[in-house]
């Protein structure tokens, strides 16, 4: 079975999670491959794969407009798919809205599992006006930690 998992990041956490999962996946004959969404989605044909992974980082409520532009444009050929979608994001109270503010609902209707994998936020790799903004949401110059590895897991055993 070949399997995709599609992902944007901007820190590198849910790259870590798509490495795990693609790790994770790669066992019994099975290929994974990892496609990060900006740089290698045009020469990318979905007609081989039989299963897709998508998800990514959650900014200031969104998924990247790249990754958002992909599961539009392949909306009704990912629908074929076995799918898994998954997001990572600090806020824990809007896991729900989360998905239905970036995925198409029809995807969210067919997805196999929707994982929700917190995330991280180390401050001193922010920069500008973010660092800025973080700033004053987090009440200083402080880190979060709040990654879910349990949860990346599950998800993991939900597609395999
Ligand atoms: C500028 C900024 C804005 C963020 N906005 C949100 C948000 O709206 N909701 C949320 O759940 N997490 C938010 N986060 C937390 C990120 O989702 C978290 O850092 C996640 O690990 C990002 O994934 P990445 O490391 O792959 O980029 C934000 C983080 C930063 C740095």
């Amino acid at each position: 079975m070949k399997i995709a998992i599609i992902y944007s990041s901007h820190q590198g956490y849910a790259l870590e999670c798509a490495r795990q999962i693609s790790e994770g996946l790669s066992v019994d004959g099975n290929q994974a491959d990892l496609i990060e969404v900006k740089k290698e989605t045009k020469k990318l044909d979905l007609a081989n794969y039989d299963t897709v992974v998508i998800g990514g980082g959650i900014h200031a409520g969104h998924l990247s407009g790249a990754l958002r532009r992909f599961c539009s444009k392949y909306e009704a050929l990912l629908r074929t798919k076995r799918l898994g979608l998954f997001v990572c994001g600090t806020d824990k109270d809007n896991q729900e809205k989360q998905f239905v503010d970036n995925f198409p609902q029809s995807l969210l209707d067919v997805a196999v599992t929707k994982g929700w994998f917190g995330g991280r936020i180390v401050f001193a790799e922010q920069k500008g006006i973010m660092r800025f903004m973080l700033k004053k949401i987090l009440k200083g110059e402080r880190d979060v930690h709040e990654e879910k590895p349990e949860a990346v897991k599950t998800f993991m055993h939900e597609m395999g």
